[in-house]
């Protein structure tokens, strides 16, 4: 389907579930993105989801958003129940705003949602010349190491620098893969990879149903098990939101909100070293990139390069949507 089209179809679900014209475009524009960049857990395959949801009343379609001033450089939000995407959106913005006054900014959200990529938020703080960490919770997905029942999301580690070229983008989820993908994989009848959840039973699975029932495993063992902490502790704990597990699965529980919590951190690299940062970064990335190289790799890819050319290899191209989720949005539009 043509972007334009796509987006024209989303904004007409958004605004017929109530969000304003502002919130409608920024959510279906998030959306579209994913699909771009080829994150399809986090696009088409939610917007139901988040229908349903605001259909629940667990979704506030027209939240009133209040910005607290701590101080210069700290903020904190009350999302109201937004969805994710127009907090996040809010949030990242006023970051960037508090770095460029004082050097740093300290963004806390609380009661929000699913905002999606990582990414998207840090991209915004990059092309704006700071260094920025997002950082979210997420439903339980993780058995914490040592236990046999999930409790961490699978609360994702942002990390953005601008380098005067590609930015270098990490994001990455504390789970071996990210959960959207099991969803949809469950949506669409497809298997999951071997070794990246287990069921019930505590046994492997590539079915993605028994995985969603089962537990998701973090990278690296207990090192990912206790990143997964300390991003719960940063967006949870820290931000007055919900943590240990209490966050709300957007798709199983709609008992009510999610009061998920974001925190955001932007920099402006050269408090320290001034102009020759984005000289000393590009010489950073030029030893990295110049190593010899392993069997079967003729280039080193820094984070951020991959999703790059992803994007710009389909920003021109129409997206593909599976005739089940076509039928959902044709349900959702009628
Ligand atoms: N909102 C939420 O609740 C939530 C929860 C979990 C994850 N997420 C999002 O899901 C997305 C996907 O996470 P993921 O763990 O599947 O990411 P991924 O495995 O696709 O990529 C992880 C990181 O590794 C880098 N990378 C990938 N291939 C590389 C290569 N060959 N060489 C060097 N670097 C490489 C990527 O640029 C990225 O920064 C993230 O954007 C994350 O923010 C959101």
């Amino acid at each position: 389907m043509k972007k334009s089209l796509l987006k024209s179809k989303l904004k007409k679900i958004f605004l017929k579930n109530k969000l304003s014209k502002n919130h409608a475009e920024i959510c279906s524009n998030y959306l579209v993105k994913a699909e771009i960049l080829e994150a399809k857990g986090h696009g088409l395959a939610r917007l139901k989801m988040y229908c349903d949801r605001i259909k629940a009343k667990v979704i506030n379609p027209k939240p009133k958003i209040k910005i607290k001033k701590i101080s210069s450089s700290i903020s904190y939000i009350n999302a109201d129940n937004s969805i994710g995407y127009v907090s996040a959106d809010i949030g990242i913005k006023q970051a960037i705003k508090n770095a460029k006054k004082t050097g740093i900014g300290l963004v806390a959200i609380k009661k929000s949602g699913h905002y999606g990529l990582s990414s998207f938020y840090a991209e915004q703080a990059v092309n704006n010349k700071l260094m920025v960490f997002c950082f979210t919770n997420a439903p339980a997905a993780l058995a914490p190491y040592g236990a046999k029942k999930s409790l961490f999301g699978t609360n994702p580690i942002c990390f953005g620098v601008p380098t005067g070229k590609v930015p270098f983008i990490y994001d990455a989820s504390t789970s071996i893969i990210n959960r959207g993908t099991i969803r949809r994989a469950e949506k669409l009848g497809l298997k999951i990879p071997y070794g990246v959840a287990l069921n019930k039973k505590g046994k492997i699975t590539t079915n993605a149903k028994e995985a969603l029932a089962g537990t998701q495993l973090p990278i690296a063992d207990f090192k990912g098990s206790g990143l997964a902490w300390m991003v719960d502790i940063l967006s949870g704990v820290f931000t007055g939101s919900s943590h240990g597990g209490k966050i709300k699965d957007p798709f199983d529980d709609f008992s009510g909100p999610q009061n998920m919590g974001h925190l955001f951190i932007t920099i402006n690299p050269k408090i320290f070293i001034g102009n020759k940062f984005v000289k000393e970064m590009q010489k950073n990335i030029k030893l990295v990139k110049k190593l010899p190289k392993a069997k079967g790799f003729s280039n080193i890819l820094y984070p951020g390069e991959r999703k790059n050319k992803a994007y710009k290899k389909n920003l021109n191209k129409d997206i593909s949507i599976p005739a089940k989720i076509l039928k959902e949005m044709d349900e959702l539009n009628a």
